[in-house]
């Protein structure tokens, strides 16, 4: 089967609903069983982690988004949670005890970094951040107490990419656990199983849901007893998300094949034509030849979604601030994988410490939703005009490269 038709035919049984096409919303907390015996024996072997014993364990509807993720990822099993950070932070306290060593990539989603800067630290678990271009020189930062090696390709907000099979094989053999956050590259555009990844996480509440009305999490493991330990830390914390919004992120799956396609396309003429802009030093897209992760990216992934940066060479946050502000299509916002474009400034240089950033240039990240994109490139441009025009009287010398315009930016 390919993944087409797996997005829209996994975890479906009509017949098993009356013949309605979509998985009814089964909303529960109590389950009821026919017998006490029944009721004692109801969290047994296989029942503990796949059968409905009680709401926040999973009902029908949580079962089913599960059971496709993990199908499209290509792993054994997955657990729901109730947002895509709660997976991160779920799937790391699944693996690390107090006195174990967890090495972290500098270039990982910012709260990922302050849940082991914080809550990690406290519960007496040491992170190492490394560079995200270590590849297989990760070994020498293995330590006897590593536990766990998270990864993040490409780096949600500066988009180096990582060597996944190199850092698993390092890993392999000092057997320490690799989890990635698989986000950008979903379950469709990178496999992480077969990269030799232990743990995959997802926050669905970006392609997967694809609409921007909800939050979710998926943790989808490489095997029954990675799984198991996986499901058992959700269930001890008593995390799972809700089934309204477990039906409507399994609707957003099965379209999810077209929508990224259509967004992989825009994405890529709207970051060529950025990176042709006299404004623009540097656009940070691995699906861009000119980018330095072209390469591994094109060994590993299939295709690239539609998350990418861009590196002003004006740092002027007062002319940054008139080119978003005024924005038609692009609107300023957190998160992504929605249907719509978004915008928001990235500030690598204040979070990092293994890799320091060292590029000069304000860096904003450019969502591209499904809107036409010659649409979104004339809102571009047009931005790129506003950003040399000061609010000054000397406004009248904006096309002045002399006299500091917009050209000579
Ligand atoms: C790479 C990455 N991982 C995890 C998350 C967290 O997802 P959620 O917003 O569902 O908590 C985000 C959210 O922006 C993200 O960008």
């Amino acid at each position: 089967m390919k993944d087409d038709t797996r997005m829209v035919h996994s975890a479906r049984n009509p017949q098993q609903h009356q013949g309605i096409v979509n998985l009814p919303v089964y909303r529960a907390s109590t389950v009821l069983y026919p017998s006490l015996e029944a009721f004692n024996r109801r969290g047994e072997g296989d029942s503990k982690y796949r059968k409905v014993r009680y709401g926040a364990y999973g009902t029908p509807t949580t079962y089913a988004l599960a059971d496709a993720v993990a199908e499209l990822e290509g792993g054994h099993g997955a657990a729901v949670t109730s947002s895509g950070l709660a997976a991160v932070t779920l799937a790391l306290t699944a693996f690390l005890h107090q006195g174990d060593h967890l090495l972290m990539v500098d270039s990982v989603y910012g709260p990922t970094r302050q849940f082991c800067d914080t809550v990690l630290k406290r519960f007496g678990v040491a992170t190492t951040y490394y560079d995200p271009l270590i590849g297989d020189k990760i070994e020498s930062l293995i330590r006897p107490a590593t536990r766990v090696i998270f990864t993040e390709s490409p780096g949600s907000l500066t988009f180096e990419i990582q060597d996944i099979p190199a850092i698993c094989a390092a890993a392999r053999k000092h057997d320490v656990r690799v989890l990635m956050d698989n986000t950008w590259g979903t379950p469709v555009f990178f496999k992480p199983f077969a990269h030799g990844v232990d743990v995959s996480i997802q926050a669905g509440t970006k392609y997967i849901a694809g609409h921007s009305d909800l939050v979710i999490g998926i943790i989808t493991a490489r095997t029954e007893s990675l799984f198991r330990q996986v499901k058992d830390t959700t269930m001890v914390f008593g995390d799972i998300a809700g089934p309204d919004d477990c039906y409507l992120a399994l609707r957003g799956l099965r379209s999810m094949g077209a929508r990224l396609r259509q967004q992989q396309a825009a994405g890529l003429k709207v970051a060529t034509w950025l990176q042709d802009q006299p404004e623009v030093k540097r656009v940070l897209y691995p699906a861009l030849p000119e980018d330095p992760g072209h390469a591994l990216w094109k060994r590993d992934f299939t295709g690239a979604c539609s998350l990418f940066g861009v590196i002003l060479h004006t740092d002027s946050e007062p002319d940054i601030a008139r080119m978003l502000d005024g924005y038609r299509y692009f609107k300023i916002g957190a998160s992504w994988g929605g249907y719509e474009s978004l915008v928001i400034p990235a500030n690598p240089s204040k979070i990092r410490t293994a890799a320091p950033w060292t590029e000069t240039g304000y860096v904003l990240r450019y969502h591209v939703g499904l809107e036409d994109p010659d649409d979104l490139i004339a809102d571009l441009a047009e931005g790129f005009k506003r950003l040399g025009q000061a609010d000054t009287p000397a406004s009248s010398d904006q096309d002045d490269p002399e006299k500091g315009g917009r050209s000579s930016s």
